[in-house]
């Protein structure tokens, strides 16, 4: 399994230009983050690690997956200099729903995926999975976008946590990064 590590700390190729705790306990703030594939390095500056590994769709269907294919952009775009880190943990009520009913929470009811596409592809993503590694987190949310787009950004976040979906989220911890 291909891990990703964030590490928070003295070095690193992104600048940390705040963190915001939206739900549930902060993470510390340090100056930059560094983003890698490779196994954890003892970093005696190390502030904060947290791991996550790209996985499988759980929710998305053949056409929604069409409609994503078609509009997102790649990471790493060179315009895309502002990037936000949003890892997520969602409650146990969440989690002791079958299947159909957190789909239908997903998408049906709070349109996830149909909200997320009105915003490519000015938004580069990847979602990163925690919660079988044990970490304090379920998800590790990765984004990238040029400064010009970030009021368009702002405005997916609040629409995003103001759907059924966010009422099953009880740690979300907002960093805003840049390069
Ligand atoms: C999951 C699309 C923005 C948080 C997903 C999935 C898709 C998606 C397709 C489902 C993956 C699967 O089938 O397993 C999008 C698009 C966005 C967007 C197109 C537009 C940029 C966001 C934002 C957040 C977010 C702004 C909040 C920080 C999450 C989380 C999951 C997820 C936490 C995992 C949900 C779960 O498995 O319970 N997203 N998303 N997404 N997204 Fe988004």
């Amino acid at each position: 399994m291909a891990l990703t590590q964030f590490t928070a700390g003295a070095t690193g190729t992104w600048q940390i230009d705040r963190i915001l705790a939206v739900t549930g306990s902060t993470l510390a703030l340090a100056g930059r983050l560094e983003v890698s594939a490779l196994p954890p390095t003892a970093r005696p500056d190390a502030v904060w690690m947290l791991s996550g590994a790209t996985s499988y769709k759980r929710y998305t269907e053949r056409a929604e997956q069409a409609a994503l294919d078609a509009a997102q952009p790649a990471l790493g775009r060179p315009e895309a200099r502002c990037a936000a880190l949003i890892p997520i943990r969602k409650t146990a009520r969440w989690w002791d729903l079958p299947q159909d009913e957190r789909r239908a929470v997903f998408e049906e009811t709070s349109h996830h995926i149909a909200v997320g596409l009105e915003y490519l592809p000015a938004i580069a993503r990847q979602l990163y999975h925690s919660r079988d590694l044990g970490g304090p987190f379920d998800f590790l949310t990765w984004f990238e976008y040029a400064a010009g787009d970030a009021s368009a950004f702002e405005e997916l976040l609040a629409r995003l946590r103001t759907s059924r979906e966010w009422d099953y989220v009880e740690r979300e911890v907002d960093i805003r990064i840049s390069r």
